[in-house]
Formats: structure tokens, sequence, C-alpha cells
């Protein structure tokens, strides 16, 4: 009797021969590929505390980045509460973890939504990549590797807190951007995600956003305090990539399953988030380092 992985062991075959509509094996990677493997920027959206509007920065950014003339991939990867469908108002047919399916390929779990943006939920799949044996994760990184040739920006919403899972993808990323808002539980929960970041990342490429602030003010007070601790505790150098208004247009939107910066592009959180994208795409701090390729290798726990 040939169980799951056996299956896959099979398909996958011992002279990393392709299966049927799985995309190329990562010993037969076409030059063409690899290079789109290295070039996406791939972003990881965190925070410490739950519920500070990860989910709402992600959805908002993508389309902003997109009218940018940015290929955008949300990845939804927030495993507890995954609903970034939700606020795309496209449901998926299929999660990532289908991809083990012979007959799933990428274009049945990437889904093209109204607003020129792709998705991927993570389903319940993502966070059991790491028991996966190892032709399970062959075939999964050989059907995601063509992500890369698709998007030019990779938003990777990722749950809250300091889980494994969402640490793994907090490290596999080229960038983080960590979502807080000025309320002391959520500063406090921000910090400690920085200081497991600080430990465990190779390449720190970390900054702040801060959410639901009244004021511009606010906003610089709330960097400076987190910017201060970084420093002295971490030795960490951590900048802001920008803030977002308080702003009663996010839960309309929200209730309308219309991303806010399509219901209401003048509200000021709409504005707000637009200057994140032109911030992203126009800071210094654009080095791509591993891209997809990196990042998919860390996740599955491939030695490059
Ligand atoms: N700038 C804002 N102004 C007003 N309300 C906001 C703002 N940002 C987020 N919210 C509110 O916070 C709620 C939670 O936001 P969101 O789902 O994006 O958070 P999250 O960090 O992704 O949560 P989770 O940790 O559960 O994934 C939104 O539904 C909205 O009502
Ligand atoms: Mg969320």
């Amino acid at each position: 009797m040939t169980d799951q992985a056996t299956r896959l062991r099979q398909m996958v075959g011992t002279d990393g021969a392709v299966p049927q509509g799985g995309g190329a094996s990562p010993s037969a990677i076409s030059s063409a590929q690899a290079e789109a493997w290295a070039h996406v920027r791939v972003i990881a959206i965190t925070s410490g505390k739950g519920g500070v509007g990860k989910t709402n920065i992600a959805v908002n950014l993508a389309i902003a980045l997109r009218r940018r003339g940015c290929r955008v991939l949300v990845i939804d990867a927030d495993l507890g509460m995954a609903n970034v469908d939700v606020l795309l108002g496209a449901a998926s047919r299929k999660h990532l973890l289908d991809l083990l399916q012979p007959e799933v390929g990428l274009d049945d779990v990437i889904v093209e939504t109204p607003h020129g943006i792709q998705y991927i939920s993570g389903g319940s799949g993502i966070e059991k990549a790491l028991e996966y044996d190892h032709a399970e994760k062959l075939l999964l990184q050989q059907k995601l590797a063509d992500c890369a040739a698709r998007a030019d920006l990779i938003l990777v919403d990722t749950g809250a807190g300091l889980g494994r899972n969402v640490m793994d993808f907090i490290l596999a990323a080229d960038e983080v951007l960590l979502v807080t808002t000025p309320e002391p539980t959520s500063l406090t929960d921000a910090y400690a995600v920085m200081k497991a970041y600080s430990i465990y990342a190779a390449q720190k490429n970390l900054r702040l956003i801060i959410n639901r602030v009244y004021e511009q003010k606010e906003s610089r007070e709330v960097v400076a305090k987190l910017q201060r601790a970084a420093d002295k505790f971490l030795h960490m150098q951590v900048s802001c990539l920008g803030y977002v208004f308080e702003d009663s247009a996010v839960t309309k939107a929200v209730r309308r399953q219309t991303p806010l910066i399509k219901a209401e592009p003048s509200a000021a959180a709409a504005r707000c988030i637009d200057a994140l994208a032109e911030a992203l795409i126009t800071g210094d701090e654009m080095r791509v380092k591993r891209g997809w390729k990196g990042f998919l290798q860390q996740i599955f726990n491939f030695s490059t």
C-alpha cells in the first residue's frame, strides 16, 4: 500500500523528474526562473498583539502598490484567523496545502482579485510545513517557485505573536513590517517581537508601522520610544515606514468587505496607507537579499 508520502516521492522521482503540472524541480530551475526567484521582494507584515490592523494594512498596501505598477501577491499566513479573503471580498477555492495533491497547480490556489492583486490562502497548511517529509516539501517548493514569475512583491500577512510559525515567516522574509498601535500593551508585545527578531534574524531589516494614531506627533513619540529601547537593549536599528490615522472609514470598509483604499480613497487612513506604499517603493531599504527562493528554502528547511 502506498501512502501519500510514497506517492509524492514517486512523483518527484529520484532524478528530479518534473511531475505533471508541477513546475520545475529545484535541481532543474531554469535560469529565468532562478532570476525571478532572487528578484522578488518578500515582505512579512506582523505584530506582537493581535487585532492591531495587519490585514487591513496588508490588503490596502497591496492595492496601493499595484497602482504604482507593482505586481503583488498577498499570502494569508495567519493560520488562526485567516481573513484576507474576507477583506478582499474574494473567496479562495483552494488553500496552499492543496498543492500537495498531484492534480492541483498554482493556478488553482492563486485567486486573481478584482483589485488587480493576487492572493493565496495559507489555510491550515503552512504551519505543518516543517513536519512534512522531504518529498512533500520538495513538491510544495516546486509548485510555489512560480509565484516569483507572477509577482514583483510578495506580502506575507502573518498571525500575531511569537509562535514558531510566525517567527518562521518573519525570519524567512527579507523585510519585516511590524505593526503596532500606541496602546501600551501593543507596544510591549511589539518590543517582544523586536527582541526575538534581534536574536534570531541573520540580516536585520525591520520597520515599524504605527496604526490608529490620532495625530502625527503621537506616532513620532511611539517610534522614539521603541527606537530607544531597541538601541539600548537590543543594539538594533529600527526605522519607521509610516503611520496610519485612527479612522472610522476603516471599520466601515471592513463591514462592506471592500478595501478602504477603493471604497474611500480620500479617507485619512487610506491616504496614510498610500504614503506607506510610496515609502516602500522609494525607500532606500530595497536591497533584495534572498528573495522568494531564500524564503521557500528557509520555510521548508532546505539548505542553500
Ligand atoms: N486605522 C484604523 N482606524 C480604525 N480602526 C481600525 C484601524 N485599523 C484597524 N482598525 C480596526 O481593527 C480591526 C482589526 O484589524 P485587522 O483585522 O487588520 O487586524 P489584524 O492585526 O490583522 O488582526 P489579527 O491579529 O486578528 O490578524 C479592523 O476590523 C478595524 O475595525
Ligand atoms: Mg489579520
